[in-house]
């Protein structure tokens, strides 16, 4: 044992270690919640909303795969946030080229993959359309997942072991999940409307009578040594929007919650081992989903209950169209309960399928990185010289519209390019101008924007793309959402180049990961693009968008098959002017209640008893959560007193350790009372199998009021029961201190930071990620 572990030690930097496991893998995850209150939350593209609290911590988790035989590895990190955009991903490679010394990870074989949660803060992007919405950019939110990715990487790569990795694949319908409504068991396509416009025999080849692809790939991985489960990855398509734009707390939203709940079935509850902290880790990473929706029952009008499940996706008051009242709705009674429910049937499918995958991923790993400029991609459509091009990027009148999974309210645009105001238009217009070419090349969209008219990086135009081999295993990261029939259409090209070309056999598989390597909207089939719902819209290289991209992976995987490692082209240059626009408010001051002191508590606890199932709550006045963000760490805390003996109050004893911001039990929200002062609530909705006995909740801050410091609140002691547990003793019997400071380390990791940037990195924008 304590061999293997020394030459483990070695193989990160001598590549001479054998083992006779067919793989090494490191998993680790890091916390990379960025600031917690007044920023707006990037999914929507509602400057309204905000974040004010957290109720789960979003995490990175990381999978390292190294080849025993070659040394050669792969990485993938699954993200909770939007999309994986071209600054995070170029800010994480300058990281880890500095902590690892040029060595072992680059953009060439590390894919960072977003999960598309619309529910973590914004402005970690560098292109102005994705920075709309908050203003500009906000530094702290870019950091937060910078740092928090290249930790998840630094741990584990820290964290390599010999192991097996299996592959497998299921249906998440009711026969991974027992009794599940069907067919719509966690998934629903969106615009069937447009979906029906592929051709019937591709349809069936597909997907048979159905118009969603069900299907979840997943990867299982085993520790070779103890038999132990290591973690697991697994792609499946849904929107993790079941929470909408009125709910103000970050959340990983229902992929968040099934990773939650996924890593605490295989390293128990929170009170056994901390949330977010492994070892097990769980990535439900996002497959195609372009025009896939969580609202499990369709489409209906708020105002009349009518279905709007159509082409138009409109409802109508006083005569008016209005596609704000056309909103997804289910499965649950409110968007919470929907987030649960959608959360827990694919951690549910994930763990059947787990459990039954027996089939070895096979051996050796693989990596092919290209940028491609995708307004000017030609492409020979059919082989025959065809030949067709895409289009400077433009947005229709559709994208205005929005989707029945988030209308933009803004009723004068819909769906199908109609209704459509002419009065904006002309103003949109004025402003970006869409030549005669545009509107050929973009035909039949109705063109609403045409962004790089006021600043070329308005919205990218070169985009990375990349194909990872593990094993059987095949994952096409893409810089935007396909939609079902284009994600299908996508991975068969490849995977049969790959299967024709000997690098995977005919049982391999190709999975296709949305907004990873970058995000540049959505992408429709050419036959759905000519019916402009929003997906079409919002494909904005014109109507062979697909064609180019996919003819973009299908020749990476013609050089994966030809051992060919040919120059990536140049990487977006991300200039340092547009990123630095910075424009929310900064936290001045932070004051205490008059009289008061900070963390004085408000609002204090009910004593109880309380149940399984009661929520238990205490407001304090807090500080400002922007000024220090408290990753790997928490604002609000739940203890546990342990007697040192039960029938002995005098004994005394210490405060366990039971939850923190990273537990779906637990809500941190914040508010800002009068001009400078907080209240914070923290509450915790008391979990099934949790030991009778006395709690508190504790809250932990940074309030500035000349510089920045710690503060702390205690709230009271309250009583929880379960059916096994008696209460040894009262409260008042009970001389109680406060609980321990929980750490909240600046750095969190000791870590070699040599001063080099790559070469390929330098440039105007360096130093500003
Ligand atoms: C799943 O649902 C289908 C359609 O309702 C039904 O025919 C089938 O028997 C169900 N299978 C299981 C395992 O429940
Ligand atoms: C998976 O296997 C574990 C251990 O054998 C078992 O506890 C669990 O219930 C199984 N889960 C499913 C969904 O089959
Ligand atoms: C190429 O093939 C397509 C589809 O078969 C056909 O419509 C088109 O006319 C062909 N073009 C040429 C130049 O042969
Ligand atoms: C706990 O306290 C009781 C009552 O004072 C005493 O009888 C018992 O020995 C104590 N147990 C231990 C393990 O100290
Ligand atoms: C988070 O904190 C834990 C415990 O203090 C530590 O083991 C872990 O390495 C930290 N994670 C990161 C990413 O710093």
């Amino acid at each position: 044992m304590l061999k293997s572990f020394l030459l483990l030690s070695c193989i990160l930097t001598v590549a001479e270690a054998s083992t006779d496991a067919p793989w090494l893998v490191g998993t680790g995850i890091a916390d990379c919640t960025g600031p917690a209150a007044e920023v707006v939350m990037m999914g929507y593209g509602d400057s309204e909303h905000k974040t004010a609290g957290i109720h789960m911590r979003l995490y990175a988790r990381a999978f390292i795969f190294v080849d025993p035989a070659s040394h050669d590895r792969v990485a993938f990190v699954n993200v909770d946030t939007w999309a994986a955009t071209e600054a995070v991903i170029q800010g994480v490679e300058r990281k880890l080229h500095a902590w690892f010394q040029g060595q072992h990870y680059s953009r060439e074989n590390l894919i960072v993959a977003g999960s598309h949660t619309h529910h973590g803060p914004a402005g970690a992007s560098s292109y102005m359309l994705f920075q709309f919405s908050s203003a500009g950019r906000v530094h702290q939110s870019l950091d937060a997942l910078v740092d928090g990715i290249a930790e998840a990487v630094w741990l584990a790569h820290h964290n390599i072991k010999p192991a097996n990795v299996f592959f497998g694949n299921g249906m998440v319908d009711n026969s991974t999940v027992p009794n599940c409504p069907m067919p719509n068991c966690a998934n629903r396509q969106r615009s069937p409307s447009s979906f029906m416009h592929n051709p019937e025999v591709e349809r069936r080849k597909f997907f048979g009578e159905d118009n969603a692809d069900r299907n979840m790939d997943l990867l299982k991985i085993v520790n070779a040594e103890t038999g132990k489960p290591m973690g697991m990855v697994n792609w499946f398509g849904v929107h993790p929007t079941s929470l909408n734009s009125d709910y103000n707390l970050i959340s990983g939203d229902n992929k968040g919650y099934a990773s939650y709940a996924f890593e605490q079935d295989m390293n128990g509850p929170s009170w056994v081992q901390r949330a977010g902290r492994g070892p097990f880790v769980a990535a439900f990473a996002q497959g195609v989903s372009g025009d896939i929706s969580p609202n499990l029952l369709g489409a209906w009008c708020t105002n009349s209950g009518e279905k709007c499940d159509n082409q138009w996706s409109v409802c109508w008051s006083n005569g008016q169209h209005k596609n704000s009242l056309c909103l997804g709705q289910g499965p649950g009674r409110d968007k919470y309960e929907s987030m649960k429910i959608l959360g827990s049937r694919q951690k549910t499918a994930a763990k059947t399928i787990f459990n039954r995958t027996t089939t070895p991923v096979g051996t050796g790993v693989d990596h092919v990185l290209r940028f491609a400029d995708l307004s000017k991609y030609w492409v020979d459509r059919d082989g025959n010289g065809t030949w067709v091009q895409t289009c400077e990027p433009c947005l229709g009148t559709s994208f205005a519209a929005g989707t029945t999974d988030g209308p933009t309210g803004m009723d004068e645009f819909g769906q199908n390019m109609t209704p459509s105001n002419g009065f904006m238009q002309f103003f949109a217009h004025m402003l970006t101008l869409p030549s005669a070419e545009d509107k050929r090349c973009q035909a039949p969209k109705n063109i609403l924007l045409r962004p790089n008219t006021v600043r070329e990086t308005v919205f990218p135009k070169v985009l990375g793309f990349q194909l990872v081999r593990i094993g059987q295993m095949v994952v096409a990261a893409v810089p935007g959402e396909f939609t079902t029939m284009a994600g299908a259409r996508t991975k068969e090209a490849i995977k049969k180049i790959l299967v024709d070309g000997g690098v995977i056999e005919e049982t391999g598989t190709v999975v296709l990961n949305n907004v990873a390597s970058g995000y540049a909207g959505y992408v429709t089939t050419y036959e759905e693009y000519q019916h402009q719902r929003y997906e079409g819209g919002f494909t904005t290289y014109g109507p062979y968008t697909h064609e180019a991209m996919t003819n973009i992976l299908v020749q990476m995987a013609e050089d994966m098959a030809d051992g060919k490692k040919n120059y990536p082209g140049a990487r977006p240059q991300l200039t340092r002017k547009d990123q630095d626009w910075e424009n929310i408010d900064r936290v001045l001051v932070d004051d205490p209640p008059i009289g008061g002191q900070f963390g004085d508590v408000k609002e204090d606890v009910h004593p109880g008893p309380h149940w399984p199932g009661d929520t238990v709550r205490c407001t304090l006045w807090g500080a400002h959560p922007r000024n220090h963000l408290q990753r790997n760490s928490s604002f609000g805390t739940v203890w546990r007193w342990q007697p040192n003996n039960a029938s002995d109050v005098s004994a005394g004893g210490s405060w366990v350790f039971t939850a923190d911001d990273s537990d779906f039990d637990t809500m941190f929200s914040w508010r800002r009372e009068g001009i400078s002062a907080s209240l914070v609530t923290i509450s915790w909705t008391v979990p099934d199998g949790v030991p009778g006995g006395w709690y508190t909740i504790h809250y932990s801050g940074h309030a500035r009021k000349g510089g920045v410091t710690r503060i702390h609140g205690a709230c009271g002691v309250f009583e929880v029961q379960n059916a096994e547990a008696m209460m040894p003793f009262k409260p008042d019997e009970l001389v109680i201190p406060p609980p321990p400071e929980i750490d909240t380390p600046d750095m969190p990791l000791d870590r070699p930071r040599p001063p080099r940037t790559p070469p390929h990195l330098r440039g105007a924008e360096q130093g500003s990620i």
